[in-house]
């Protein structure tokens, strides 16, 4: 016969997995998202839902650079509180790697559900998407640094997932591809602005990351600074060579170019409704988030 405290015991243990289980984000704060599904890598999976959560909420990952976290790009970008203002979701996945600098340089990370730190994000998109009945029109990408190089992996390697990407001050989808299939490599030929190629050249290396893909694509808006020395500055060109590309716009006939756009000292090129950069004169690493523009341009102002 069970004792009364075995039974306790084992209701108690019951409770507590079920209560892990589905233990809510808290809205209004960074959480953690654990025990949540597929992880082919370890990064973190934190998220903020907003207190003013919208009905069908879209959803923003915003990705940090290299040597931060999900906390420092929580608290060092204005997305928590745009993310009040107009109820969407943020994701902020949290690097797995010593050094915390994405994964950018596998065969992995650059396929389509190849298994490495895109695979990982790309998953804890869906399990927003399911668990909040999100709105699969409002999902969007954005990063700085090493989190801008894998927001223009995401759009490369999950184009079904995104409707618009933002870079600020990344390098091309597949620059950073290491030869010798090394996951989370440096690439200082890419990073000294040496990896240069054709606008097909590069388009091809986004399209061999999600083979035979033919449906809709991102929009993608780049922002990189000229005085840029961790990232040359070279790559902004490359970068827009890529998007031009996959688009199919003539890179050497941009539709408009507006000096002093969006601010003193800025130039925006654009090439289409799918493709436009910010080139920032005697900006740095990195160029500033701009939020209130970024909701321009992922619709949601
Ligand atoms: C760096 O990336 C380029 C592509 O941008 C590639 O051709 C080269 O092999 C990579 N270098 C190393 C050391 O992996």
């Amino acid at each position: 016969m069970r004792s009364l405290l075995s039974i306790l015991t084992s209701c108690l243990s019951v409770v507590s997995a079920a209560s892990l289980q589905a233990r809510a984000p808290t809205p209004g704060t960074l959480s953690q998202v654990t025990n949540w599904g597929t992880q082919p890598t370890n990064a973190g999976f934190y998220i903020y839902v907003p207190r003013n959560l919208a009905a069908s909420p879209g959803i923003i990952v915003a990705i940090h650079y290299c040597t931060g976290s999900a906390q420092a790009y929580y608290n060092g970008s204005p997305y928590r509180t745009l993310s009040e203002q107009y109820g969407f979701i943020v994701i902020y996945p949290s690097s797995p790697h010593s050094g915390t600098c994405w994964d950018v340089s596998s065969r992995q990370t650059l396929s389509h559900n190849g298994g490495g730190d895109s695979n990982t994000i790309a998953n804890m998109v869906k399990w927003t998407l399911s668990q909040y009945s999100a709105d699969a029109s409002k999902v969007f990408v954005t990063g700085s640094s090493s989190g801008a190089m894998m927001t223009n992996v995401m759009a490369a390697a999950y184009p079904e997932l995104f409707q618009a990407a933002i870079v600020y001050s990344g390098v091309p989808a597949g620059c950073f591809m290491s030869s010798g299939g090394g996951v989370n490599a440096w690439n200082s030929s890419c990073a000294n602005g040496q990896s240069t190629a054709t606008p097909q050249k590069w388009a091809q290396v986004v399209f061999d990351m999600d083979p035979g893909y033919d449906g809709p694509r991102p929009k993608m808006q780049i922002y990189h600074g000229s005085a840029d020395y961790t990232l040359s500055s070279r790559n902004y060109q490359e970068t827009m060579k890529q998007w031009a590309g996959v688009f199919g716009y003539n890179y050497d006939q941009p539709q408009a170019t507006t000096q002093n756009d969006p601010q003193s000292g800025y130039t925006r090129t654009v090439y289409g409704p799918m493709v436009q950069g910010i080139y920032a004169q005697n900006v740095g690493h990195t160029v500033p988030i701009r939020g209130s523009d970024d909701m321009k341009f992922f619709g949601f102002a």
